[in-house]
């Protein structure tokens, strides 16, 4: 062979590879989601780019220029509702406010229950607590003894009723009352555990960690471990905890460098899978099926009415399994992070119920009967922390906490439980929640409301069918009529499966009559050719001003407004 041969040889190697690497490169953005949350870096960048402003007094009740009859409507709504708050909630107010200063979360929630343009005029208005002090049944008593129907589900720990976990936790607790706080070693009630999470995930091995969070780490940890490389692919909007890795768009303050973020229910990141050679694991939030791409709706975002959610079972089930084709072809671990879902749709998880089994799966939140938990289960090959042949390279995880006796002794009731006749019956009586969502929506269509819910089982999220600037209005309206939110608002509501006909009846009661206080207030009036498009045009126009009127360094500080 001539040198000059082994040049062009050379130079067609370089060509290909060059090419190979741009194919892999267009494949990687032809899956992602055409959003600032599909393309997370880009979310990060707009995110700091965008400056604080407010609507004062008078443009806070006609932001879409509402004539004066309808600001003056708003107005009155507003401050009826604003002091029934103030009324009913002196204790906890005063309690709050006597340590928000020095609770960063409470500043957070407090901060982000609305969009930022009518939060401080919101939180100068509406005092609302942060302290409850009694469960009963579906509802909680708050400082001032005020009864509120609860829909926050405690995050969704609360699947069977709080009574149910009370139950847990005393038995529980009673059971491994004479090992107290002992660290390191397992109380024997951990060997059930083990052995029911076992039979239950369908796999060979369990960790116990202190929080869902800590149980993804875990298993994205141990998937580069196993296969030696270094990506995770997560899909768009999907959570998994706050850790960095998986969550690399706003709210980290980092670039999560080795993170993917794919579309969801998309063939295009099918083929990404399929044809990248640095992918150690596939997680899935099977939550997402209600909204794929979408994250998780709070009214915080909530400026126009884009929210959008259907839950369609056999598609996403098709879906899972074409992702487990893939891992399984090429080696990567498939991991389900059933932190929430896990034991709210079966006793055998999301695995069962879409009909897709896992490499690994992650369960939280209810498994420990109401205490703090994280849970990863796996195959052998995949969970074990060292290598027969290679004895000094580990996988380290510990974890002062983890199989604590008290979480043990809590989860073991659960796990007894989970087998049950009453929870048995709780779970075949699962498909009543669609039936009430339905029935609800039928309502709310006759009374002419511009709402809608849509549910995956016990899961809703509130969709508004006509452009509005004022949705966010709506949870206040529903706390004011005895419904407990969660800080998210009308994005989530969890309700417990004991919700009996005659509870939820009333529930869905006081949710017509809040809706249509808020129609009645005027919230709801609309100029005429008001679209979603127009609203985040005029935002963004909004943004836009506030930017070029105050450049860095020089914006009026949001703090205490
Ligand atoms: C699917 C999923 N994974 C992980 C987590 C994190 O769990 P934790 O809040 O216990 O850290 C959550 C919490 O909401 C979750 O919903």
């Amino acid at each position: 062979m001539t040198k000059t041969s082994i040049f062009i040889l050379l130079g067609a190697c370089a060509l290909g590879v060059l090419l190979h690497k741009l194919h892999l490169r267009l494949q990687l953005s032809r899956a992602r989601q055409r959003s600032l949350t599909g393309h997370a870096r880009m979310g990060r960048r707009f995110a700091r780019l965008v400056p604080f402003y407010e609507y004062g007094d008078a443009k806070f009740f006609r932001v879409d220029a509402a004539p004066d009859d309808v600001a003056t409507a708003r107005r009155a709504g507003f401050m009826r509702l604003a002091a029934a708050f103030t009324e009913r909630n002196k204790k906890n107010v005063e309690l709050t406010n006597a340590i928000i200063d020095g609770v960063s979360d409470l500043q957070f929630t407090a901060r982000y229950r609305v969009p930022f343009q009518f939060s401080g005029f919101v939180r100068r208005h509406f005092k609302a607590g942060a302290f409850v002090q009694a469960s009963s049944g579906v509802s909680i008593s708050d400082l001032d003894g005020n009864r509120l129907y609860d829909l926050t589900g405690s995050y969704g720990v609360n699947v069977f009723g709080y009574g149910f976990y009370k139950d847990c936790i005393a038995r529980g607790s009673e059971r491994v009352r004479e090992l107290g706080p002992v660290l390191g070693a397992y109380h024997p009630v951990t060997a059930y555990n083990v052995r029911r999470l076992l039979e239950i995930s369908g796999l060979d091995e369990v960790s116990f960690h202190m929080s869902g969070t800590e149980a993804v780490m875990q298993a994205v940890r141990l998937a580069r471990y196993h296969t030696r490389r270094s990506r995770l692919v997560r899909f768009c909007g999907a959570y998994h905890g706050w850790w960095g890795d998986v969550q690399p768009g706003v709210g980290n303050p980092l670039a999560a460098r080795d993170t993917y973020t794919l579309k969801d229910m998309d063939d295009t990141s099918l083929r990404v899978l399929r044809s990248r050679r640095d992918i150690a694991c596939v997680l899935v939030n099977p939550l997402q099926a209600l909204h794929p791409n979408i994250s998780a709706p709070g009214d915080s975002t909530l400026i126009d009415s884009g929210r959008s959610a259907r839950f369609d079972r056999a598609a996403y089930s098709r879906w899972l399994g074409k992702l487990r084709a893939v891992c399984s072809e090429r080696g990567i671990v498939l991991i389900f992070d059933e932190v929430f879902l896990g034991f709210r749709l079966g006793a055998r998880g999301a695995q069962e119920y879409f009909g897709v089994r896992a490499d690994m799966v992650t369960y939280g939140k209810t498994v420990a009967g109401g205490l703090p938990v994280g849970v990863l289960c796996g195959r052998h090959e995949t969970m074990r922390r060292f290598r027969e042949d290679r004895p000094a390279d580990i996988c380290f995880a510990r974890g002062t906490f983890n199989a604590h006796p008290y979480v043990m002794g809590a989860m073991y009731e659960f796990l007894q439980r989970l087998d049950s006749d009453p929870v048995r019956a709780l779970y075949e009586g699962l498909d009543v929640w669609d039936r009430r969502a339905r029935a609800l929506n039928e309502r709310l269509s006759a009374a002419q409301l511009p709402l809608q819910v849509a549910n995956l089982s016990t899961i809703w999220t509130i969709c508004y069918t006509r452009p509005s600037r004022y949705n966010w209005m709506l949870q206040y309206y529903l706390r004011a009529a005895g419904l407990a939110l969660s800080w998210v608002g009308t994005g989530r509501l969890i309700f417990s499966l004991n919700y009996t006909a005659e509870e939820f009846a009333e529930v869905a009661d006081r949710f017509l009559s809040a809706a249509r206080a808020m129609q009645q207030d005027r919230w709801w009036w609309a100029p005429p050719g008001l679209t979603d498009k127009s609203i985040r045009r005029g935002v963004l126009k909004e943004m836009i001003q506030a930017r070029c009127s105050s450049p860095i360094g020089s914006m009026s500080s949001p703090r205490n407004k």
